[in-house]
C-alpha cells in the first residue's frame, strides 16, 4: 500500500533536509519537486519555450546541469506561474507519490494540488531572514559570489511570486501540520516531522 507524505513551504525553510531525513528514516522514496521546475527554468534560460520544456522533461534533466543557482531558481519561479507548465508536471509527481515503497514529495503545492489525499501533510516554514541566511551559507560554501542582501531580496521575490500566483499558490493545506524551523536545530525539526508522520501510520 502506498503512503504519501506531502511537505510544502517557502524557499530554504528546511524542506529538503527534512524530506531526505524522513525518507531515509521510513525507507520512502523522495522527490524534490522544485527540481522539476528548476530543470524547466534552466531550459528556458537556454531559449526553450516553457510549455515545451515541461512536456519534454526527462528524469536525466534533473541530474544534468547545476540547477542550484539563484538564476535558475528565479527562472523556475517564473515558469511555475504558467498553467501549461504545471499541468505537464502533474502526472509524473502523482505517479511518484503512488509507489508501493511510500513516498515523500516536497514543494509548494503537494498537499493542496498534487496529493490532496496525502496521509500526512507538513508545512515547513521559517522567517525570511533565517531562510536567507541559510541559503547564503549554502551558496557561499559552494563558492558563489553572493551578498546576504541579494539572497534576502531573491527569497522575498520568490515568496511573493509563489504566494500570489493564481495557479497552485503556496499556502498550507487546511490539514497540514505546521513546523516553524526558525528556532529549531535540524535534529529537532527532523524529530518533529518524524513524530507527525509516525502518528499517522
Ligand atoms: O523548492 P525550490 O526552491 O527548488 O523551487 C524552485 C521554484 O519552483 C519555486 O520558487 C517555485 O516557484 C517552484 N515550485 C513550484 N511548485 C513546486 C515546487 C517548486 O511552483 N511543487
Amino acid at each position: 500500500m502506498s503512503f504519501c507524505v506531502a511537505i510544502d513551504g517557502p524557499a530554504a525553510a528546511g524542506k529538503g533536509t527534512i524530506s531526505k531525513a524522513v525518507a531515509a528514516h521510513f525507507g520512502f522514496a523522495h522527490l524534490d519537486t522544485g527540481l522539476l521546475y528548476r530543470a524547466v527554468g534552466a531550459k528556458v534560460l537556454l531559449g526553450m519555450d516553457p510549455a515545451m520544456a515541461a512536456s519534454s522533461l526527462r528524469p536525466d534533466d534533473l541530474a544534468a546541469t547545476d540547477l542550484r543557482t539563484p538564476e535558475v531558481a528565479q527562472s523556475a519561479s517564473r515558469v511555475a506561474v504558467i498553467p501549461e507548465v504545471r499541468a505537464a508536471l502533474v502526472r509524473f509527481q502523482q505517479e511518484f507519490a503512488a509507489q508501493d515503497t511510500g513516498a515523500v514529495l516536497d514543494g509548494r503545492d503537494i498537499g493542496t494540488v498534487i496529493c490532496p489525499d496525502a496521509d500526512v501533510k507538513l508545512f515547513v516554514t521559517a522567517s525570511a531572514e533565517v531562510r536567507a541566511n541559510r541559503r547564503f551559507d549554502e551558496l557561499s560554501a559552494k563558492g558563489m559570489a553572493v551578498t546576504k542582501a541579494q539572497v534576502l531580496a531573491d527569497v522575498k521575490e520568490r515568496d511573493a511570486r509563489d504566494t500570489d500566483r493564481a495557479e497552485a499558490p503556496l499556502r498550507p493545506a487546511k490539514d497540514a501540520v505546521l513546523i516553524d524551523t526558525s528556532d529549531l536545530s535540524i535534529k529537532d525539526a527532523v524529530a518533529a516531522a518524524i513524530a507527525a508522520i509516525s502518528k499517522a501510520q
